[in-house]
């Protein structure tokens, strides 16, 4: 397989050849994963270096790309899924990279404090009670100066929405190829309104450009 607008050796290219020894199945869907979703965009707003948490990291394509991007970082993934974590430590110990994947423990984080946390397409499988109390958690748990990015899906524009929901709603409740019961997308004001609670600074924007899902950043700053 190619992955022709990469340069050669990039972490672009690396990370799914880091899945080179699993089954088919898993190798499609990182694929498609990584080619439908602006995982560089998100990884650009974690820190270089430190303790980085990934909540719902699934295979683990981000937290391996930002192993491979800095060797200065330390990762951690969490997940409900095992499968997907055998998945991401196989593809983190063929390749001797500081990324590790454990199964999340219910309602609890991993102990702090972290540099950096990222949430990429999780909160909308939590009830909306549930994901305000996550991000407070994620903001307690960031290190002074710690940066919480979050990438969900806007509710505009309607047709890329309407996309999203419809294949979510096969991937969760017909395929089972998501982990979850109901879907909860809330507005990217609403999961800001939550990190702002939280005492970070928010900053968020749409980066759906070019992509048929409504990807919408949102990068919450502890003070220093
Ligand atoms: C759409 S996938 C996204 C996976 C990964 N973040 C990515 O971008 O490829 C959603 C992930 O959230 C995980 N998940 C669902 N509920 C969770 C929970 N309560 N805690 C941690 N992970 C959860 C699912 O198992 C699944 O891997």
């Amino acid at each position: 397989m190619t992955y022709g607008r990469f340069e050669p050796g990039s972490p672009q290219k690396r990370v799914l050849s880091l899945f080179q020894g699993a089954p088919p199945v898993v190798r499609a869907h990182v694929a498609v994963r990584w080619a439908t979703c602006p995982f560089p965009a998100v990884a650009a707003q974690l820190p270089q270096a430190g303790r980085i948490l990934e909540i719902g990291c699934g295979h683990g394509l981000l937290s391996l790309y930002l192993a491979l991007g800095s060797s200065n970082r330390s990762i951690t993934g969490i997940d409900v899924d095992e499968d997907k974590l055998g998945a991401a430590r196989a593809a983190a110990e063929g390749a001797g990279l500081d990324a590790s994947f454990e199964v999340a423990s219910d309602g609890e984080l991993p102990e702090g404090p972290w540099d950096g946390m990222a949430i990429v397409d999780v909160l909308y499988l939590l009830s909306a009670s549930d994901q305000a109390g996550l991000l407070r958690a994620c903001a307690d748990g960031l290190a002074p100066g710690g940066v919480l990015v979050v990438k969900e899906m806007a509710l505009v524009p309607r047709w890329k929405f309407r996309w999203n929901t419809l294949q979510e709603t096969a991937a969760v409740k017909i395929l089972g190829i998501t982990e979850g019961e109901e879907l909860t997308f809330l507005p990217p004001a609403e999961l800001a309104a939550a990190m702002v609670a939280g005492g970070l600074t928010v900053r968020d924007r749409p980066i759906h450009r070019g992509y048929p899902h409504p990807h919408h950043l949102l990068v919450g700053r502890k003070p220093g």
